[in-house]
């Protein structure tokens, strides 16, 4: 057993939503130290810059001391093993999201047996949430404030100023 456990939660966090941080404040208390980190995805057209992402991603992580956010590129585990990371946590929501989990998991156990993948369950209140569904709801007009933390809301509302 390692002595400190560095966890990496990836994602593409276009945005950051009410589950992801459920899920940053139950893995937080997991590991020693969490580093949420934004794929830099320079093929994937995305809403926010990588940069406007980590400025939420933080304001909305503030009260949690062991969270760091930062952003990668390329592959995965060469990022975990440039962190010195030995786990990465995913979420998974519902039977759709497993088998893609699974591979990934299998994939980056392949390439790098030091890093583990650790998943958690989604909280069951946020089993329906993904980025893309409030970039949907905010574009036809409707709230998302139940679904996007304060910081995220903001600069949503500041994107599509048009709607309510
Ligand atoms: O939030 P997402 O879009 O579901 O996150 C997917 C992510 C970023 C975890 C995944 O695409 C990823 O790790 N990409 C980095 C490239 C890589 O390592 N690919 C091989 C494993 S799938």
């Amino acid at each position: 057993m390692p002595n400190s456990l560095i966890a990496i939660y990836p994602g593409s966090f276009d945005p950051l939503t009410n589950g992801h941080l459920d899920l940053i404040a139950r893995g937080s208390r997991l590991v020693n130290h969490l580093i949420v980190a934004i794929l830099n995805n320079t093929q994937k057209q995305a809403l926010f810059a990588v940069a406007e992402r980590i400025e939420m991603l933080r304001e909305a992580t503030t009260q949690f001391s062991n969270v760091e956010i930062d952003s990668f590129g390329g592959l995965l585990v060469d990022y975990a093993a440039r962190r010195n990371a030995n786990a990465i946590v995913r979420g998974i929501r519902a039977v759709a999201d497993y088998e893609s989990e699974l591979q990934m998991a299998h994939l980056n156990r392949r390439m790098r047996p030091e890093t583990e993948t650790i998943f958690l369950m989604a909280g069951a209140q946020f089993s329906f949430l993904s980025s893309r569904m409030v970039k949907e709801v905010i574009t036809l007009g409707g709230d998302v404030s139940s679904f996007v933390p304060d910081a995220v809301e903001r600069r949503l509302r500041a994107k599509f100023p048009q709607k309510r």
